[in-house]
């Protein structure tokens, strides 16, 4: 495996370019190839075994373009194929739930959290195994926010109208004592700025993105596989959906003026 290899990223749209965000700042040298699965999004209501399977043909689809490390920058997707992902791959599978954990652990005094994600990660309990494994005395409240992903991915986070959802949305959480949030979906950051006016300074709103940054930088400099300081990376970003908003998205969030996108197509 080289060095130079690119990173692989893979999510199910827009969210996990929050992930990559992070991982081209930690890492400018590196290249990245980013698959969104626009035209299958959203994978939070989505039996397990359907989300596993779109996560193991982004895999497959980034492997024969001989990625060194893959990130799994979905939170749906992670508790539904990180295990499976990791056994069965040659090369590190990085996953964004316990890197989540990690950094709510770090900054959360009370030990009291909250969790905002999509119905397939709250129901499957990865965040309360990951928190749970890292202070065992912690207590946790979990709320799923279905609306919060199509808002992202039609590109209508910014306006009034996704503040309006997002009040709404968060007024269902009943418990109050949390000083920490966690945004357990990649899609979320986009939204942070009403996130964190709803629920005031007392609570620090955090997302896995930077710790999971870390975790890909501490893989590849352990085994030697960061790329040359020389390289200048042109990232490439595979979309099986419309190109149209995609490149909006990306163009504002990444500030790439002329990304390189590309259009993908999974089996049925
Ligand atoms: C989704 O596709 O529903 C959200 C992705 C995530 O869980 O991060």
């Amino acid at each position: 495996m080289l060095a130079n290899a690119p990173i692989g990223v893979i999510d199910s749209g827009v969210g996990g370019l929050t992930v990559a965000k992070e991982i081209m700042r930690l890492l400018p040298n590196e290249k990245v190839l980013y698959i969104g699965d626009n035209a299958r999004c959203p994978y939070g209501p989505r039996p397990q075994s359907e989300v596993r399977k779109y996560t193991w043909q982004m895999a497959r689809a980034l492997m024969k373009k001989n990625i060194k490390v893959l990130v799994i920058a979905c939170n749906t997707a992670t508790a539904a194929a990180l295990d499976s992902l990791q056994r069965k791959l040659p090369i590190p599978v990085i996953g964004v739930i316990f890197p989540g954990a990690r950094a709510a652990m770090k900054v959360s005094l009370t030990k009291e959290i909250a969790v905002l994600g999509t119905d397939g990660t709250v129901r499957s309990g990865a965040y309360e195994d990951a928190l749970k494994s890292l202070m065992s005395a912690c207590h946790i409240v979990q709320l799923a926010c279905p609306k919060f992903v199509p808002l992202v991915e039609s590109d209508e986070y910014e306006g009034d109208f996704a503040r309006k959802m997002v009040r709404e949305t968060l007024a269902e959480l009943n418990y109050k004592s949390f000083d920490t949030a966690i945004l357990g979906c990649t899609h979320y950051p986009l939204l942070q700025g009403f996130i964190e006016e709803k629920f005031g300074p007392s609570v620090t709103v955090l997302s896995s993105a930077s710790e999971t940054a870390k975790d890909v930088e501490n893989h590849l400099r352990f085994r030697n596989m960061l790329a040359d300081a020389k390289s200048k990376p042109v990232h490439e970003f595979y979309t099986s959906g419309s190109t149209a908003i995609f490149q909006t998205i990306i163009k504002k969030w990444l500030e790439i003026d002329k990304p390189v996108i590309h259009s993908i197509k999974f089996p049925k």
